[in-house]
């Protein structure tokens, strides 16, 4: 980092999304200054606005925003010659599993072609030090748990193959020319929202995810919860999962950065992000009935296609080497997607379906 004390200027693309938002508020807060580059494909600018409303007058000041898309030269142009940024984190990209095996072209243009952009504009500016989004997804149908970063990879479906061709591409980018240095996170199953309830998770049309599909149950907009298998070799049949509260997870991004800063001879290196502890979707349920003092009703339904029986992770690795560990437990999320729930039944809309 130098003596140096001008304010680092950190690119967060996707910086309007569900991780994004969390990440950019607690970026402020750490004194970094920030741009967004979001197509507001899968968010709206109202979620940018509230983070300056949380940030206050004085640190929104280092908050910019930029409508663009990484598909498009002029976008990226537009934004990298404007700033000389230190670092990229990187979460833009589309997400949803089942979208993606519908529409695996555009998953495949999308997130490959969005971030080949990318890395095209950090090279020709000089800034190479990427954080980037990858996901427990590269871990496929793991054989073993906890899941360890040194496991072999492997995708289940065109989302996942863009997380696993996307951690390659980072790694022989590296390898070519070690002035790069790249963090992969691994995220594992990110809920919860900030304290506010400002700010929180919004998905378009129905959810795919267990935590904002019992939101909507909670609040009114959908009448049952369907629970994807009840006789998985689990301590009560359902799937188990490591869910992890994405203020924990926007703190390990702030950690990420600040370990890049600080070594040179990084490379490319995986970590997990995640609690490590592992928690059933009937735990989860009745954590939530707890929070928020709703029933949430269940239909008990076949298992879903492709889902594991039991993932989390192992957290040892960013533990020792980022100095990062997960602070909250799936009360506090709970207690945090009920918070954001009940104060925005319709997300960031007043009202809809
Ligand atoms: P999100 O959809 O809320 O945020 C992604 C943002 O990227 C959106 O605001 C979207 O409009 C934007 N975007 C997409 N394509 C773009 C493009 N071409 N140009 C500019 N902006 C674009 O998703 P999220 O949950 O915040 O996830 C962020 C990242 O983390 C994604 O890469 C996702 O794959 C990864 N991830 C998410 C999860 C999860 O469960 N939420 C788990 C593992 C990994
Ligand atoms: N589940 C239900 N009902 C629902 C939704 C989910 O019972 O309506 C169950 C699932 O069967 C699974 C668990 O809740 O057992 C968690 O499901 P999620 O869809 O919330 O999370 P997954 O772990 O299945 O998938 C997530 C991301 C994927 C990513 C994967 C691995 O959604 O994008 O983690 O990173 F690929």
């Amino acid at each position: 980092m130098g003596s140096e004390a001008r304010i680092q200027n950190i690119l967060v693309t996707g910086g309007a999304g569900f991780i994004g938002t969390h990440t950019v508020l607690q970026l402020l807060k750490e004194g970094f200054r920030v741009t967004i580059i979001d197509n507001l494909d899968n968010s709206v600018e109202e979620a940018v606005d509230r983070v300056r409303d949380l940030a206050g007058p004085d640190l929104s000041r280092n908050l910019r925003f930029h409508l663009g898309d990484l598909r498009s030269n002029d976008d990226l142009e537009r934004v990298f010659s404007e700033t000389r940024f230190d670092a990229v984190i990187h979460f833009a990209g589309l997400k949803a599993v089942g979208e993606s095996v519908a529409k695996p072209l555009l998953y495949y243009s999308n997130n490959l072609i969005g971030t080949l952009n990318l890395y095209e504009f950090m090279t020709k500016y000089g800034c190479k030090k990427m954080v980037f989004s990858s996901s427990t997804t590269v871990y496929g149908q793991p054989e073993k748990i906890p899941c360890v970063e040194d496991f072999e990879l492997k995708a289940m479906n065109p989302y996942g193959r863009t997380k696993l061709f996307l951690e390659e591409i980072a790694c022989d980018i590296q390898k070519a020319d070690p002035e790069w240095r790249i963090i992969l996170l691994r995220y594992f199953n990110p809920v919860g929202a900030h304290e506010s309830g400002l700010i929180g998770e919004d998905p378009k049309g129905i959810p795919n995810n267990l935590m904002p599909y019992i939101q909507r149950v909670a609040v009114g907009r959908l009448p049952e919860l369907n629970v994807y298998g009840i006789d998985y070799p689990t301590k009560d049949g359902t799937a188990i999962r490591d869910y992890i509260h994405v203020m924990d997870l926007a703190d390990g991004h702030i950690a990420a950065l600040q370990k890049l800063f600080l070594t040179d001879d990084i490379g490319c290196v995986a970590y997990n992000l995640g609690t490590g502890r592992g928690t059933s979707v009937l735990e989860m349920v009745s954590a939530f009935e707890k929070a928020s003092g709703k029933k949430i009703p269940l239909k008990l339904c076949p298992r879903r296609p492709g889902d594991a029986t039991e993932v989390y992770a192992l957290t040892e690795k960013a533990e020792k080497e980022l100095g990062w560990r997960a602070k909250y437990g799936i009360e506090e999320m709970c207690r945090d997607q009920w918070n954001w729930a009940s104060k925005n039944p319709y997300g960031y809309k007043t009202q809809g379906t």
